[in-house]
Parts: C-alpha cells; structure tokens; sequence
C-alpha cells in the first residue's frame, strides 16, 4: 500500500527504536520500525513472543519513551508535548486494550465503561455506549463489580471503555486473548465496524491468525523488526494466512521490510 497522505493518517510511525537494559545485556525490543495507518484502516501486527509488539503499542500508545524516532498521532507528535498534556491527548484521542484490564474495583461495569467519558468531561453519546454493551454482551454484568466477572467479562468491559471515548486510535494488545471464539469474532466485527465509518484505525496485535484475517493489513515482527507486511486480501482464508506465518517463523531472519 501507498504511504498515506498525511492528511489521512491517524498515525504516523517513524524509526521507532527502544532498548532496555538487563543486567549486563541490552536488548533492542523495538528497531527501527515506521509504519503508517489511514483514518478507517485496521492493521494487525503478528510476531512471536519476545518480538517486541506489546513495547511497539506502549510506544504508540506514549506510554514509554523511545530512545529514537517519532510517533504522530493526527499530526501531533506525541513526545514533544509534556506528560500532562500527553495524558489528556491519550484519553481523548487513542482508545487503548492492553493486557492488564485496569477496571477500577469499587464501580459497575458500566461506571468503568463511562469512567474515561465522565474524566473528560464529555457527555456520553448514549446510543454508542449502547450498543457496545450489547455487541459486546454486556448487558447481564452492567451492574456488576469487576470481582464478580470472569476474565473475558472484564475484557470486554475493558474494550467497551476504550471504545466509548469514539477514539481516532485503537490500539490493542492481544484484545481477543480471554475471550472466547464467538466474543473475539464480535470484537474483531466491531473493530470492523468502527473502521468501516471511516474515523477510527486500529492496531491490534495477535497470535491468531484467525483474528488478524479481519484486518486489511498484517504487519509481522520478529526480533524488533518489522520483517513483512502484506494486504490480507492476498490470503484467500485463515490456514492460507497460518500457513504463511509459520513459514515465516521458520525461516531465516530476514532483511528489514520497509
Ligand atoms: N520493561 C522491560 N525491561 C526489560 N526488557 C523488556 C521490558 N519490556 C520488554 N522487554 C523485552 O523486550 C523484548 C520485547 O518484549 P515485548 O514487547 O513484550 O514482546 P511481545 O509483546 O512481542 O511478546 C523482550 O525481549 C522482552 O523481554
Ligand atoms: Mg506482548
């Protein structure tokens, strides 16, 4: 795919590197990665463990700070505003559904879910919130406490909260990794959806070759690196796109893609 115009990206990646120190050795969790994703485009990031995707997303996300590269999100580069100001333009502009769910203990499901809305000040659009507690099968838990849901419940409270913002970025870490086969295709149906009306972009990162089908893009990293990137409309179904996935892995590392 072209490089979007600028005008169209949402976010703009370029040589991102971070390196962490451990003990003696430093390991290079993120190299030099750029990638570019459009208003509406949904793109799923493969890789094996260790590869570096979930320090890619905290990246992204602003959450860490890289020791080189840019990250642009709507125009704005995301380091050069200050911590407070980093905050705020998190919670307005990027819907994030990371590992750790982070429901606040002493709300409701839906509390939790307006939470985000309520910080800034913004008025739910109450059809919106609607319709992911129901796409998300919400309804039962609404009332309930995060100690009284299964994993998957507190999830999919999790992603309803990111979602309820109308974030311009989504970015998500292995969001289907406690859910089951049928609420992980809703969630994928509803990145879709977001996609299709043409405002939001995903990242999301996955194992599953079953989930990153309902991306258009998949980008794969191994070691840091960005190694491949492909449309998936090229994969006529899922074991198509397993397949080339383990053969990726199998394979020798290759040359940076860019
Ligand atoms: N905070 C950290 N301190 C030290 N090393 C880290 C830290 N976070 C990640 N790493 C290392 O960076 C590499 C990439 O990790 P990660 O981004 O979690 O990979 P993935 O999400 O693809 O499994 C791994 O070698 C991991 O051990
Ligand atoms: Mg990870």
């Amino acid at each position: 795919m072209e490089a979007a115009n600028a005008a169209d990206a949402v976010l703009e990646v370029e040589g991102l590197t971070k390196r962490f120190e451990s003990g003696d050795q430093i390991i290079e969790a993120v190299r030099d990665v750029s990638l570019t994703l459009s208003r509406g485009e949904f793109t799923a990031v493969m890789g094996p463990s260790g590869s570096g995707k979930s320090t890619l997303l905290h990246l992204v996300a602003g959450l860490t700070r890289p020791d080189a590269g840019r990250v642009r999100i709507e125009g704005t580069d995301i380091f050069a505003l200050s911590d407070y100001r980093r905050t705020v333009f998190r919670r307005e502009r990027v819907g994030l559904i990371f590992q750790a769910f982070n429901l606040i203990p002493s709300l409701t499901a839906e509390e939790n879910i307006l939470l985000p809305l309520l910080l800034g000040k913004r008025d739910p659009v109450a059809d919106e919130v609607e319709r992911l507690i129901s796409c998300l099968g919400l309804n039962d838990v609404r009332r309930r406490r995060p100690d009284s849901m299964s994993g998957g419940e507190q999830q999919r409270v999790a992603i309803a909260r990111a979602l309820a913002t109308g974030p311009s970025l989504i970015l998500a870490d292995e969001p289907t990794g406690s859910l089951d086969t049928i609420n992980g295709r809703k969630l994928c149906e509803t990145f879709r959806r977001l996609c299709g009306g043409g405002r939001t972009a995903v990242l999301m990162v996955t194992h599953n070759p079953a989930v990153a089908f309902f991306a258009e893009r998949i980008v794969f990293m191994r070691d840091g690196r960005v190694v491949c990137r492909v449309e998936r409309r090229e994969f006529p179904s899922v074991q198509d796109l397993s397949r080339y996935y383990v053969s990726l892995l199998e394979s020798e590392p290759q040359e940076v893609a860019r």
